[in-house]
């Protein structure tokens, strides 16, 4: 299978080194120069510990992977690709408008049969599909970070997505050896329907001052087997993104624990993103060994401190 994968963020180099590893061919492109020169290293980086993780002893493992990934600078040249695939992946900023310029300047380029996935997680296929002119061919198909580690992957139909779409999909996912499940369109599906409101819950107690970065995580660990906690995961997911995909289910929504609290924004502002940034609710700098941080200049007792110390 040849797909064609547009943004070479967190996700798509996820994405990108599945497909890849799995012996498909993967045409990738970015807006951003930097994030696209920086991807085949990345892939090569991440393939190599999935080898290690499930004991894969090829050592021209990874090689084939990065075999498989083809970058294109240019928009146009990537376009050319594109209509020679079977998918067409999208996995840009969790941003509908956006979404939905950038798809409908796309799809309509592509072959009737080209099929579109997003990777969305939380954004309605409905409009999404309606944007890119082929709602029967579009579906969610929604990895979990690093995409090459967790296998499940929530499949979401739209309301016009034919039922050839989904048995593809479900196969095609199969192929490159993922767990998909069907889950329903509402804003965040299954997963961050359930999960998002806790993250956003536990940033809330984080900035009233009820918690601490390291108590919060090591409760989640050692009494509900979480593996990571909720601010480390914050730390992967990154602050931007979280921001995003809060203000999108809110909006969707109406639902008030979806409104990002105050600590999200001003750690977006602060370039505090996470693990990728070497600071979020953990310090970084040692990436094997993350330290919790004091956050207690978060913590939100005045007035004063919502107007003021917002920086
Ligand atoms: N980070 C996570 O843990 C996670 C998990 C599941 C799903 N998602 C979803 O995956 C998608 C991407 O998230 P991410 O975390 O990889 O974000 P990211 O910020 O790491 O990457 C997004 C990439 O899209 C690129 N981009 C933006 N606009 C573009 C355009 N017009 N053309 C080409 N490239 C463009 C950016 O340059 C960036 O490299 C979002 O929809 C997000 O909700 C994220």
């Amino acid at each position: 299978m040849k797909l064609a994968v547009i943004g070479t963020g967190v996700m798509g180099r996820g994405w990108i080194t599945q497909c890849a590893m799995t012996g498909h061919e993967v045409y990738c492109h970015d807006s951003n120069p930097e994030t696209l020169a920086g991807t085949v290293a990345f892939c090569e980086g991440l393939a190599g510990k999935v080898a290690k993780k499930f004991k894969i002893d090829d050592p021209d493992f990874w090689k084939k992977t990065v075999d498989n990934i083809k970058i294109y600078k240019e928009k146009n040249d990537f376009m050319e690709k594109a209509k020679g695939c079977e998918v067409f992946l999208e996995v840009i900023f969790e941003d509908l408008d956006l979404k939905c310029s950038v798809l409908g300047e796309i799809l309509p380029q592509l072959p009737d049969n080209v099929i579109f996935w997003s990777n969305t997680s939380s954004l309605n296929i409905d409009i999404m599909g309606e944007a890119g002119g082929r709602p029967e061919l579009s579906i969610v198909t929604h990895g979990m970070n690093p995409v090459p580690l967790m296998p499940g992957v929530e499949v979401v139909p739209g309301a016009k997505t034919t039922a050839e779409t989904v048995e593809f999909t479900r196969n095609a996912l199969l192929e490159m050896k993922k767990a998909p499940f069907l889950a329903p369109n509402i804003p965040g599906f299954w997963v961050n329907r359930l999960l998002v409101p806790q993250m956003l819950d536990a940033v809330r107690l984080l900035e009233q001052g009820k918690i601490t970065v390291d108590d919060g995580d090591v409760g989640l660990n050692t009494s509900l087997g979480h593996p990571q906690g909720t601010f480390k995961l914050h730390d992967f997911v990154t602050a931007p993104t979280m921001l995003r995909v809060a203000l999108e289910m809110y909006q969707a929504s109406n639902d008030p624990r979806m409104y990002p609290p105050l600590t999200l924004m001003r750690m977006v502002k602060n370039g505090e993103f996470g693990a990728s940034s070497g600071k979020g609710f953990y310090d970084w700098a040692d990436p094997r060994n993350p330290r919790a941080r004091d956050l207690s200049n978060y913590v939100v007792r005045s007035a004063d401190d919502m107007t003021e110390r917002v920086n």
